[in-house]
């Protein structure tokens, strides 16, 4: 294919659904946006289609909401991005799908961590990400083996997010997993913070044990990376309730959200649900863009 690279400023190249925060990020950096067309068959095959002129430097933004669509279609992008003459490509992927599956916990499993980052790797220069799923693996560099790997934390967004309530919440972090999230949040505004135990039975089985902290007649908000079923944050939500909490708020950085979860967590007695918008969602309450233009600029 002809190279048809025209501009040297780099281009923000939004996937279907990821044009408002793209466009916010764009605009940040004072780069062009362009989206990139997916049309899907009736088979299930994508058609994707670029500008047929790219910059030197294509930034490509999405999230992986549906992992596995995304990563076709991505890579048919990216393919054509460097047949079209792009010399340099970057990844904006806010949430990282297949981060949480880091080892193979029974024999013969495929360690999707490692394969999807080398995937990433082998089409990328850069990948940006936030709060990436990192539980045994200490680096996104050591999952995601690209020249360049950032992972921004939605840390500082979420501790701005919670100042602004009138109230001074405990936050409880459903899961060990979810430690190192809730500290840094909480931490900004001196909010006290405490870590629930998580035994997971199932995709949409758990049972949360609480910590030793009196909860009573205190307003919680939970914290967690990823909110996927939703049973973690209901699971949590109704122990704390039985311990006597005055109100329950849940606040989590990837609102996969799949099914009926948000009416789980209602059920579970959950008040407000809000997110960052790393994956679009109708709970999104916090912007990223700042913190992605910060691991962007002056590249
Ligand atoms: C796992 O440790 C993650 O931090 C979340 O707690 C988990 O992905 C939530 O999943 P679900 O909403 O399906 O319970």
């Amino acid at each position: 294919m002809e190279a048809m690279t025209t501009s040297a400023a780099p281009r923000v190249l939004a996937f279907p659904g990821y044009r408002a925060p793209a466009g916010r990020l764009a605009a940040r950096l004072g780069w062009g946006l362009d989206e990139v067309a997916v049309r899907q068959f009736p088979d299930g095959e994508s058609l994707v289609r670029l500008p047929a002129s790219l910059p030197e430097h294509a930034v490509f933004y999405l999230s992986f909401d549906r992992p596995n669509e995304r990563l076709v279609e991505l890579e048919l992008a990216a393919a054509t991005a460097r047949d079209l003459g792009a010399g340099r490509l970057t990844l904006v992927a806010p949430y990282l799908c297949y981060m949480r599956q880091d080892s193979a916990f029974h024999p013969g499993e495929a360690v999707s961590q490692r394969v999807v980052g080398r995937l990433l790797a082998r089409r990328f220069d850069e990948v940006v990400t936030v709060d990436p799923h990192l539980h045994r693996t200490a680096r996104l560099e050591d999952a995601v083996p690209a020249r360049r790997a950032v992972a921004v934390t939605a840390a500082p967004a979420l501790a701005e997010w919670l100042a602004a309530r009138d109230d001074a919440p405990v936050l409880l972090g459903p899961d060990a997993e979810s430690a190192q999230w809730v500290r840094a949040v909480a931490e900004p505004g001196g909010l006290e913070h405490a870590v629930a135990h998580k035994v997971r039975h199932g995709d949409r089985d758990v049972t949360i044990r609480l910590p030793d902290f009196d909860f009573a007649g205190r307003d919680v908000v939970l914290v967690d990376d990823v909110a996927s079923t939703g049973h973690t944050l209901a699971g949590a939500a109704r122990a704390v309730l039985g311990a006597g909490a005055a109100r329950v708020d849940a606040l989590v950085t990837h609102a996969l959200f799949v099914g009926d979860a948000l009416d789980l967590l209602a059920g579970a007695g959950v008040g407000e649900v809000r997110s960052t918008d790393s994956l679009p969602h109708p709970t999104n309450a916090v912007h990223l863009d700042a913190l992605l233009a910060g691991a962007l600029e002056g590249a």
